[in-house]
């Protein structure tokens, strides 16, 4: 495995990787790196010839620096398990080497689909993360590029992106890993006080109420993010950001459920904030598909 930290180092070796006629497997992560990452980094090994991950915890999208300060990094153990699950290259640039003179001058601006969720809550998270994602998919060039259901509002831009743009880049989406106690993995979980840990498993609580009524008939959007909430809500170390019952595609808000919809909750707990998703389908859908 090789560690690469100049952009225009990897632009080449995936270039030589795909001059021989092979594929190009694309993780992009902000390290501190555990199941939820390691299960892309798998479908990539398996889908492709030569894999690279990138691992750079990009400042322009921490809205607080006290976040970005607090962010977990542990590069040497990130770089093992990259080499146990047969990673070729790991590209680690240096802040300087992604933003040459501390900013760039041209941001990705992506729209509708920024508007809503994560979007009022985290002003220019959404827009920072679609800027460098662009910059990482326009060095690696032409690939697959694997990102987590996790974060799905970001998944959906990533994808909107690629097409607008035209990307030479097929977006791969992964189902979301969890803990044994359903909790959504992430490198903010590490950052969670015992109880506060426990209070997390909300979220799933929250989304499968909300999923349960969505199956059981429940046609209205309002009452099912009202019963999400009121899960979220009874924990008390749980600050409720938002519940919502969502179009998996236009991210809008769905009032009258009558086919799959994507079910989403952010919270505060304690230091950090915790966002979760899952798809829900009503049973006349779930009957057409069988
Ligand atoms: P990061 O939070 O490190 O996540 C990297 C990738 O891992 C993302 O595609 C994310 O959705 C996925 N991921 C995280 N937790 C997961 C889980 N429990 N199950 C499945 N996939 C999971 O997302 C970012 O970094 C950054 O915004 C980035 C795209 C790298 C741009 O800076």
């Amino acid at each position: 495995m090789d560690l690469i930290t100049s952009r225009a180092v990897l632009r080449e070796e995936l270039c030589n990787a795909r001059s021989g006629g092979g594929t190009v497997g694309f993780v992009p992560t902000m390290g501190a790196l555990h199941g939820g990452h390691l299960s892309l980094v798998s479908a990539a090994r398996e889908d492709c010839d030569c894999v690279a991950v990138s691992i750079f915890v990009n400042p322009t999208q921490f809205g607080d620096p006290a976040d970005l300060a607090a962010y977990p990094r542990d590069l040497e153990r990130d770089l093992s398990m990259c080499t146990a699950k047969g990673v070729d290259f790991v590209f680690c640039p240096a802040v300087e080497e992604m933003y040459p003179g501390g900013s760039l001058d041209t941001a990705v601006v992506p729209g509708s689909l920024a508007e809503v969720l994560e979007g009022p809550s985290r002003p220019g998270h959404l827009s920072a993360v679609a800027t460098v994602v662009t910059k990482l998919l326009s060095i690696a060039g032409s690939c697959r590029a694997y990102f987590g259901e996790k974060d799905f509002q970001q998944l959906a831009v990533v994808r909107r992106l690629v097409a607008d743009l035209d990307l030479p880049v097929e977006v791969v989406g992964c189902p979301t890993v969890r803990e044994e106690d359903g909790v959504a993995m992430s490198s903010r979980n590490l950052r969670l006080g015992a109880s506060e840990r426990q209070a997390a498993t909300a979220l799933l609580r929250a989304l499968l109420e909300g999923a349960g009524k969505v199956a059981r008939g429940e046609r209205s959007g309002a009452i099912v993010a009202r019963a999400m909430a009121a899960v979220l809500g009874a924990e008390p170390l749980v600050e409720v950001d938002y519940a919502a019952v969502a179009d998996p595609r236009s991210l809008e808000r769905v009032d009258d459920i009558v086919s799959e919809v994507r079910l989403l909750v952010a919270a505060t707990i304690g230091p950090v904030r915790l966002i979760d998703n899952l798809a829900a389908t009503p049973p006349a859908a779930a009957a057409q598909a069988r």
